[in-house]
């Protein structure tokens, strides 16, 4: 399985002088996959680039970490981000996945049990909370979804800052959201930037079509892959590292993705 590194520039008045040439690694849906030893695939490509920070957008575990062998169903999954979290500073959140497993309450020690082991590595595990970096330049928010959020066939989430609280328009805000379904919501609860996966890349990718279903079902889902802008507001849409049913690859590989923020002046009476 070949993972591919694309790369985005975000440049505009809203990224802060302080933030210039910061470097954003961002990568999701890895479903307990195994990436070889202490994760090394995924963390040599990291190390290639060198990021200052690195964000996963969820989905790090599958299903059968939830059925018959809880314990199996997450080795790789805690591997794979003790590895991270020892080279980088490493931003992790929930996915429906994750959500899932936590639905039955006999599954509950088991989840807690993988929460600490990522919380015990230092990963910051962002549930419906925030960090500042950078000086405060930089606010990172890790959305929490309910499971019923994913399930949703159109509709809004107007009661976002319910879940988050209120964007910090003196900062930079980095939203983390497993789903891009939201994006209008996102960008008007203030994101200056937000980083999603879940798509898959519509598990198969026409030419000049895009994304064929999302992974619960939605045919031809509007945010499925890539770079989208809104009023100023960006979203970044991988197509993840991993899967827990088979794709088509072609035209729609598995990846990570660097994210470079650049300043750029204000223009004069714009
Ligand atoms: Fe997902």
């Amino acid at each position: 399985m070949k993972i591919r590194t694309t790369r985005y520039e975000i440049t505009g008045k809203s990224v802060p002088r302080e933030l210039s040439g910061f470097r954003i690694a961002l990568f999701s849906d890895t479903h307990n996959k195994d990436y070889g030893q202490h994760g090394e695939r995924i963390l040599s490509l990291l190390e290639a680039e060198a990021p200052d920070i690195v964000i996963f957008a969820g989905d790090g575990v599958k299903k059968s970490a939830h059925s018959t062998d809880p314990v199996k169903g997450t080795e790789r999954a805690a591997e794979l981000f003790t590895a991270v979290a020892a080279r980088f500073p490493l931003y992790y959140v929930n996915g429906n996945h994750e959500r899932r497993w936590q639905k039955r309450s006999r599954n509950l020690p088991y989840f807690s049990g993988y929460v600490r082991q990522l919380k015990a590595a230092g990963v910051h595990y962002l549930c419906n909370e925030s960090r500042y970096i950078a000086g405060g330049a930089l606010r990172i928010t890790g959305l929490d979804l309910p499971p019923k959020y994913y399930k949703m066939r159109g509709g809004r989430l107007t009661q976002l800052s319910s879940f988050i609280g209120r964007c910090d328009p003196e900062a930079f805000d980095l939203l983390i959201a497993h789903t891009p379904a939201f994006f209008p919501d996102y960008a008007a609860w203030g994101a200056d930037l937000t980083l999603s996966g879940h798509i898959h890349g519509g598990i198969i990718r026409l030419p000049f079509i895009g994304g064929l279903i999302s992974p619960h079902r939605r045919f031809f889902p509007r945010y499925d892959y890539g770079y989208y802008e809104m009023d100023g507001h960006s979203l970044i849409v991988s197509s993840g590292a991993g899967d827990h049913k088979p794709r088509l690859t072609f035209n729609n590989p598995y990846e990570i993705v660097l994210i470079t923020l650049c300043h750029k002046e204000a223009v004069h009476g714009a």
